[in-house]
């Protein structure tokens, strides 16, 4: 698939399939978190690789928007620095890079960012200087997910020039 194909087939994705994703992807997704540029390449963010049963569980426990996690693969928690600017940016980015890239090798993903604040900063250990941006859920998806993808028409939210004027394109 290439990079294009990729975004427009991938799906956010909640019900996975019992089979494990080997350990190599996990660390190709993790390495593309990684490789992903931040804030003045602050690279202030951190990730924790859940993959634990009893740990995911815990997961959706402390979620107050993501249950469906604790069927997850695996799950990674995102952490940034909300000090530095761009912060909120920076962890968009990541973790649209490591959905991207998980998708790319059949994998699928989906977030959440409703979760119990101290219960997570307990249960995982979370330094006090580091929030908790989301966390993503991964694992091969249940079913075929094709063809439910609901957006908005391009004309309707890019214009040319000025806000407002119709697309000009060919
Ligand atoms: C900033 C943000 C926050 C989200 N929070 C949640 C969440 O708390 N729980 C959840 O199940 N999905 C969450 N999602 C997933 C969205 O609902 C999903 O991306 C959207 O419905 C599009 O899904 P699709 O790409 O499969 O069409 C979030 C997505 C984004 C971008």
């Amino acid at each position: 698939m290439d990079v294009f194909e990729t975004i427009a087939t991938k799906l956010d994705v909640k019900n996975y399939a019992s089979k494990h994703v080997p350990d190599e992807l996990k660390r190709k997704i993790l390495e593309s978190a990684r490789l992903t540029g931040s804030s003045m390449n602050t690279q202030h963010w951190r990730f924790i690789l859940v993959q634990d049963a009893t740990n995911l569980k815990r997961l959706a426990s402390d979620s107050t928007t993501g249950q469906w996690v604790a069927n997850a693969d695996f799950a990674v928690i995102i952490l940034v620095n909300s000090k530095i600017p761009g912060s909120y940016l920076d962890g968009g980015r990541v973790l649209q890079d490591m959905q991207v890239a998980a998708w790319g090798y059949g994998v699928g993903s989906r977030l959440y960012t409703g979760f119990k604040e101290q219960e997570m900063r307990r249960d995982y250990a979370i330094p006090a200087d580091l929030k908790v941006e989301a966390v993503l859920g991964f694992g091969y998806p249940a079913k075929k997910v094709i063809g439910r993808k609901n957006r908005k028409p391009l004309g309707e939210l890019a214009f040319s020039e000025k806000y407002g004027n119709p697309l000009n394109l060919k």
